[in-house]
């Protein structure tokens, strides 16, 4: 298998190590943003136009299940979405069962979609979405008045027939979560009066900013104690508004973490989003030493984006401390990557909801790197990285994780002996073209030879 031809289709990836990763590194759109993209035009009244959508397998999902609700999507030949929504009022039961795939976003979202509407959907997905907790979404969804069925009480399949007249919220979230809080403020738009969500720190803000740009009426502020508070006038109207989306500083991390940890490396990452919740990891690599300056701030269809400069570093461990964890909460497994290059100790605090993502990604990450050779411990909601070399030679299945692949890939840059990982097609839900993309910057993966 040549370094050049592309490495989509191979689905069992190695990694080796490299001398640094230089030029010009262009990451996907935005995953959060292409699927609220998809869910607010497809609810709005009119056609809004959506300029780098992320083309992944889970904004895809959402973009099949908003079809069979009833919102028109096509793509034109240069790469721009039209979506004619159906109005917030207008969707229809769909045939088939809803299925998300590997999507949590995707599926919580349009519960909450369904829930706020006369309708009736069963959602499901695959193997790793199906053992997700789903209570933390239809519990609330279920006190606004939609009827609501699940497996086991908290699993998928899920069935959802929602209220021609939701109450209005008055949710306190336990976590963090813009998944819980979206929810909640989706099915919102068609209950009376006004809805009110809380929730421990501020988790990220783009569905705020959506009903925004649609129209609605939204308040956010942050109370005494630090709960955020997000107020939504319901009966909202959504008028169709064109997007375009940043770049995604969650897979943007990626190539972030191997040029800081790769000698020689010198990278640029143009037009990534630097919304304020999303940009955590960011702040603590460069707390820890890392060499990335933000080049070129500006706005961008309504979104701050900058180029990122990053070079190589040598890291030093910290405390990141767990008010951080939700500007960065999908950040972690490659943070834990960067940690074993760093000198001293790295303490990720707070960090709970790992356990409840694609996988425990507490457990995963931390049994990936000690069978690596790393030094590793943790508890129910830390995990502690002390650096040192990885002596690396093994291979880590995925477990339908895409952070989880491309974190252990990343790990074979730096790695005595080189890393493999399985089921490598999972990347293609957040970053199709991952490892082309880093291959043409410098990195050596290659499909894994057969065992
Ligand atoms: C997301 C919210 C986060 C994040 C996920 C995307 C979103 O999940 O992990 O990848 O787009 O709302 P939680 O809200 O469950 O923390």
């Amino acid at each position: 298998m040549s370094r050049n031809s592309s490495l989509m289709l191979h689905d069992n990836l190695q990694s080796t190590g490299h001398g640094g990763l230089s030029g010009v590194f262009d990451v996907p759109g935005d995953k959060s943003v292409s699927h609220r993209s998809l869910i607010f035009g497809g609810l709005a009244i009119g056609t809004t136009q959506i300029r780098g959508l992320l083309e992944g397998d889970d904004v895809m999902a959402t973009g099949r299940a908003m079809q069979a609700l009833g919102a028109e999507i096509r793509r034109d030949e240069s790469g721009v979405w039209h979506v004619t929504g159906a109005g917030t009022n207008g969707l229809i039961s769909p045939e088939a069962p809803l299925d998300l795939g590997n999507s949590g976003t995707g599926v919580r979202l349009l519960m909450g979609v369904v829930a706020g509407q006369p309708i009736t959907a069963t959602f499901c997905g695959d193997s790793s979405l199906s053992r997700r907790p789903m209570a933390r979404v239809t519990d609330p969804l279920a006190r606004m008045g939609a009827a609501i069925t699940a497996r086991d009480g908290d699993r998928l399949p899920v069935t959802i027939t929602g209220s021609e007249t939701p109450l209005a919220a008055d949710h306190v979230s336990k976590v963090a979560s813009a998944q819980i809080k979206s929810a909640v403020l989706l099915a919102a738009i068609n209950a009376r009066g006004t809805s009110i969500v809380r929730e421990p720190t501020a988790s990220r803000d783009h569905t705020e900013a959506m009903l925004r740009h649609f129209g609605a009426t939204v308040r956010s502020a942050t109370d005494s104690d630090g709960t955020h508070v997000v107020e939504l006038e319901g009966e909202a109207t959504l008028r169709a508004a064109d997007i375009a989306v940043p770049r995604d500083p969650s897979s943007a991390a990626f190539p972030m973490v191997a040029a800081l940890i790769t000698e020689g490396s010198d990278l640029l990452i143009p037009s990534v989003g630097m919304n304020p919740l999303r940009t955590g990891l960011i702040l603590t690599l460069q707390e820890m030493g890392g060499d990335i300056t933000l080049e070129n701030q500006r706005t961008e269809g309504g979104e701050t984006v900058a180029d990122l400069r990053v070079r190589h570093s040598q890291l030093r461990g910290i405390d990141v401390p767990p008010e951080r964890a939700a500007s960065m909460i999908d950040e972690y497994p490659i943070l834990a990557i960067a940690a074993t290059q760093a000198d001293g100790v790295t303490r990720m605090l707070g960090v709970e909801e790992l356990r409840v993502k694609e996988t425990d990604r507490i457990a995963v990450v931390a049994d990936g790197l000690l069978a690596a050779g790393g030094s590793v411990s943790y508890d129910e909601d830390s995990m502690t990285v002390t650096g040192g070399g990885i002596a690396g030679g093994i291979t880590i299945d995925s477990q339908h994780d895409h952070r989880i692949a491309m974190s252990f890939l990343t790990l074979g840059m730096v790695s005595v002996a080189p890393m493999s990982v399985t089921g490598c097609g999972t990347i293609n839900t957040s970053f199709p073209g991952f490892a082309d993309s880093m291959n043409a910057c410098g990195a050596a993966l290659s499909a894994a030879p057969e065992q």
